[in-house]
């Protein structure tokens, strides 16, 4: 068999692309494919006439291909799945001069199993009875080209068995189909279990389908592809009920992905996260009211507003609208203060909620006081929840103010929240600083021209039948 498996595998890519048809309660056992191999000698060729023959090799190849079939009309040998094939069961044949000068041709196809029959009768033979029995008879001679090699002088003969693959060989012409949930590996020739997230359904298979993407198996020679599950990133299992990751929780942890379940960790251990993924992550549980900090190094006071009691592992929040009086709560009646909402603070003498006063503000629930704004600024009422409520107690800055646009604004002091601001008419106009106007409004008489210093203060320029300040006196003639 090692002899004949070199010309063989000359017949490898056929048997790779002819799969068995799969029924649906496939036998796990099949036939092999018989494979012969068969060797004519002819001693006395006239070599130095082949060089004129073009495209020698396939000239043998077709003329064996002619002999086979022609022997096939009448003693079925051709391995054929298919009864109008003519490739005699993939037939491949090759020639080579030898040194002593003779010719010999190899040629392999794929056979019927012995006993084979005559088609006109009961006769029955062997293959290689029947190969003997054509040489005699000059089958071997039978196109021109043959015959150039002169008379054949005998016959050597080979076989064996081979399997399509996903099958192995055993009892020497069986195959045995790899079960569902196997394949056929090449490398090791055995049929091998699916490997962790694939999965194969049908016997006789020479690889596994890989689960979709994000799924994987439990484990190896899965079946089918229900057995494709959610591959859950470590530290999560995959929840039966939920069909979703969940996180190992407190007390387990998991290392690798791909799992259904997680590891307890060690008695009077519990994780430090909720998605641990190893055994180091179990460590010892914080007293009550501490839980463990981020890096796992040390414990941790619970905040205010949550509490651990015994057996938790880490802090939990107040029930809604409540909170604890500070830090490090050791159970849930710990929470016995109102919980109050931005705008207000937590009285702790009363032990109720209070508004911020005017000038504060507190934008997060719980606190035990409210912020005051900054120097100048204030609220416009009680009960702010953002420092953006803040505004500049200067109205002349905010343009809050009221004053006359030729009038100048003067902060005030807010006393008692009140917006205070004054106005002044600028130099040249009067008025209560609301209202401004021109002082040479009206203030020279009698066509007298008006004209301001530089302070502002008007003067007039009488026309010559008047005089005075405001050109209100009649000159004397
Ligand atoms: C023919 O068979 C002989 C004997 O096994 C081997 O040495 C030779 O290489 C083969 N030739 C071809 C072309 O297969
Ligand atoms: C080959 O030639 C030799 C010498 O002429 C002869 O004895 C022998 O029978 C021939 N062989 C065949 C197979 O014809
Ligand atoms: C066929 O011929 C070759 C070469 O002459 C010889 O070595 C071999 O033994 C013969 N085989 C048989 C089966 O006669
Ligand atoms: C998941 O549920 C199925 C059916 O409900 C059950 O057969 C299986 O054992 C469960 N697997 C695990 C890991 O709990
Ligand atoms: C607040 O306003 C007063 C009066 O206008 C001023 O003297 C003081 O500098 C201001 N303070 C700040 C921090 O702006
Ligand atoms: C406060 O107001 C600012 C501006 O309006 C806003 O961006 C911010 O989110 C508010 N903060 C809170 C705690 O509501």
């Amino acid at each position: 068999m090692d002899r004949i498996s070199m010309t063989l595998a000359l017949l490898a890519p056929f048997l790779a692309i002819v799969s068995i048809v799969q029924a649906q309660n496939t036998p796990l056992r099949v036939p092999a494919v018989r494979v012969v191999r068969f060797q004519v000698l002819y001693p006395n060729a006239t070599l130095d006439q082949l060089s004129h023959i073009k495209k020698w090799n396939n000239a043998v190849k077709n003329s064996l291909l002619a002999s086979m079939n022609f022997v096939d009309k009448h003693w079925r040998v051709c391995g054929n799945e298919d009864p109008t094939d003519t490739t005699c069961g993939k037939l491949h044949a090759t020639g080579e001069e030898l040194r002593d000068g003779s010719y010999l041709i190899n040629s392999t196809f794929i056979a019927q199993r012995d006993p084979v029959r005559n088609v006109k009768g009961d006769a029955t033979s062997t293959i290689f009875g029947v190969l003997n029995m054509g040489l005699r008879g000059g089958i071997f001679q039978y196109t021109n080209q043959l015959k150039i090699l002169g008379r054949p002088s005998n016959l050597t003969f080979d076989e064996a068995f081979f399997c399509y693959p996903g099958a192995v060989l055993n009892n020497v012409d069986h195959c045995s189909l790899c079960v569902p949930g196997s394949y056929h590996d090449k490398n090791t020739g055995s049929c091998d279990p699916c490997p962790k997230g694939q999965y194969q359904p049908v016997a006789g298979k020479a690889n596994c389908f890989p689960c979709d993407f994000s799924f994987t198996t439990l484990g190896l020679g899965s079946s089918s592809k229900d057995q494709c599950i959610l591959e859950c990133p470590p530290g999560h299992f995959l929840d039966n009920s939920t069909h979703g990751c969940e996180p190992c929780g407190y007390y387990a942890y998991q290392p690798v992905k791909g799992s259904m379940e997680c590891i307890k960790c060690p008695r009077n251990k519990v994780a430090l996260a909720e998605a641990s993924t190893s055994l180091d992550h179990c460590v010892e549980n914080c007293p009550p009211g501490e839980q463990h900090s981020l890096d796992g190094q040390t414990c941790e006071k619970c905040r205010p507003s949550y509490y651990k009691e015994k057996d938790a592992v880490i802090c939990s929040r107040c029930p809604d609208g409540s909170t604890t009086e500070g830090e490090g709560a050791t159970k849930i009646t710990d929470c016995s203060m109102p919980l109050c909402p931005a705008g207000t603070f937590l009285d702790k003498e009363t032990k109720k909620c209070e508004i911020c006063p005017r000038g504060t503000y507190q934008e997060s629930a719980g606190a035990v006081e409210c912020t005051p704004c900054d120097a100048n600024f204030t609220t416009t009422s009680t009960g702010a929840t953002n420092s953006s409520h803040c505004i500049s107690t200067n109205q002349c800055k905010t343009g809050e103010h009221k004053c006359h646009w030729l009038a100048i604004c003067f902060d005030l002091p807010d006393d008692d929240n009140k917006p205070m601001f004054g106005c002044k008419c600028k130099p040249g106009f009067i008025g209560n600083g609301i209202e401004c106007n021109d002082v040479c409004t009206g203030w020279c008489h009698n066509g007298g021209t008006c004209i301001k210093n530089a302070e502002g203060v008007p003067r007039c320029e009488c026309s010559n039948s008047f005089s005075g300040n405001r050109c209100d006196e009649a000159k004397k003639e």
